[in-house]
């Protein structure tokens, strides 16, 4: 499974690709909002740092929500950077901008899939991603990880290419339960990828180790 960084955080996606399993970023308006990322000028600057610093694919968002809109800001943001993705959400103008846009050679990502029937129309539109968003489904009580399990068995039984993102990760039992469940990419925050070298006894375990080698060894 890849790991994507969920953030627009410079600090937090260079401590991310320090440890050296980083895959790609993915961002989105609310993100970038979060960092203080504003105008299309410093937005534009902002996806090129995020390419300098990871290796690999950089999900970079659409505003526009019209097909016209959509597709000359997706061609605007892959001339950016080889490295960017264009992430385009799951609605009717959005489906044909993905068709469009991979018809031409342009990586993207379909994102707020929510359902099935999201998912399988930007597969047979030509997504290179589609981002169901477990977090928010298990807000409304609807299980998350089921979603991604039957999209996973979906693409597989259909051989799409489309690889199953799993998107608003919120902890560290997300990204194992996306393991379980087949998911291609889980995209998480720092700390729930942390999270995944939590354990008391690799602390008590590393700590008697200290403790025999210092009595010894002085
Ligand atoms: O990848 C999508 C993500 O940014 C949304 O996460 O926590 O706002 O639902 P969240």
């Amino acid at each position: 499974m890849k790991f994507f960084i969920d953030t627009a955080n410079l600090d937090q996606i260079r401590e991310a690709q320090d440890l050296g399993i980083l895959d790609g970023v993915t961002t989105n308006p609310s993100l970038m909002a979060k960092e203080g990322i504003k105008g299309k000028e410093n937005i534009k600057n902002h996806y090129l740092k995020i390419c300098e610093i990871v290796d690999g694919d950089v999900s970079a968002e659409v505003i526009s929500t019209d097909y016209d809109g959509m597709i000359t800001e997706g061609q605007d943001l892959a001339a950016l950077h080889p490295q960017i993705v264009v992430k385009v959400p799951a609605i009717k103008e959005g489906i044909k901008a993905i068709k469009f846009l991979s018809s031409i050679g342009i990586k993207t990502n379909c994102t707020l899939v929510f359902n099935q029937g999201q998912a399988l129309l930007a597969a047979k539109a030509g997504a290179t991603y589609v981002s169901p968003f477990i977090g928010r489904l298990d807000d409304t009580s609807t299980d998350g990880i089921e979603l991604i399990s039957k999209i996973v068995e979906m693409f597989n039984f259909y051989q799409f290419e489309t690889q199953v993102l799993a998107a608003s990760i919120r902890h560290t039992m997300h990204i194992i339960q996306c393991v379980e469940a087949g998911a291609d990419v889980a995209t998480c925050p720092l700390s729930a990828i942390l999270g995944l070298l939590k354990h008391p006894l690799t602390d008590i375990g590393l700590k008697q180790f200290l403790d025999d080698y210092k009595k010894v060894n002085g």
